[in-house]
């Protein structure tokens, strides 16, 4: 683990999360409204954010891959190489008709993801729909996607820890870390 720089630190991360939901807190007062993690990287960003909003509120989550993540799992180094198509892998459970929907990311990267998701979410009527994403590369954008509540806009360097991962490894970091020699065809 000796190779791991510090990007952003747990404290640093606190903080940060601690305005965001202040943020969301103001913007929807008196509302009510679920929280939509994607899995599996937001789960801890999730947990901690929703833990600081004092609102009526539900969790539901939702998962997807890409097809060449897939592929590569096949691969000696377990990366992955994102060829843009996305797959579903886990629906909501919940109806996210008139509701308040706080979609819950972890890193923005190329936008994939999002737009695929946030396609899927908006078919169900949402009343609103919001993107929060702790962290934002807008350098690796392939789709035209903005978060609504961005936590730190980052540079183009391989994160792990505080939920992310490579190769499933890391997740369980307190501390956002740089990993500079990861063996992937194309960072992520
Ligand atoms: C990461 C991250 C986002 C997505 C962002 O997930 O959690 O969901 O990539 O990338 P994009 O903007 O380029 O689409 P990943 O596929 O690594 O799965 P994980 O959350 O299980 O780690």
């Amino acid at each position: 683990m000796s190779e791991l720089q510090v990007l952003i630190s747990r404290e640093q991360i606190a903080h940060r999360v601690t305005e965001m939901a202040a943020q969301i807190t103001r913007d929807f007062a008196g509302q009510a409204v679920i929280f939509v993690g994607v899995l599996k990287g937001a789960a801890i960003f999730l947990s901690d954010l929703a833990r600081q909003v004092p609102l009526d509120s539900t969790f539901d989550f939702i998962g997807v891959c890409s097809y060449g993540q897939q592929a590569a799992a096949a691969t000696p180094n377990g990366g992955w190489d994102s060829t843009g198509e996305v797959r579903l892998t886990k629906d909501v459970e919940h109806s996210m008709a008139g509701k308040n929907v706080l979609l819950v990311e972890d890193i923005l990267d190329t936008g994939l993801t999002l737009t695929y998701i946030k396609k899927i979410l908006l078919n169900h009527q949402p009343r609103s729909l919001r993107v929060v994403a702790l962290l934002d590369k807008p350098s690796r954008r392939q789709k035209p996607m903005q978060a609504d509540y961005v936590g730190f806009t980052i540079p183009d360097k391989f994160v792990v820890g505080y939920g992310m991962d490579y190769a499933e490894r890391f997740r369980n970091l307190p501390d956002i870390c740089i990993l500079p020699n990861p063996v992937l065809s194309s960072e992520k």
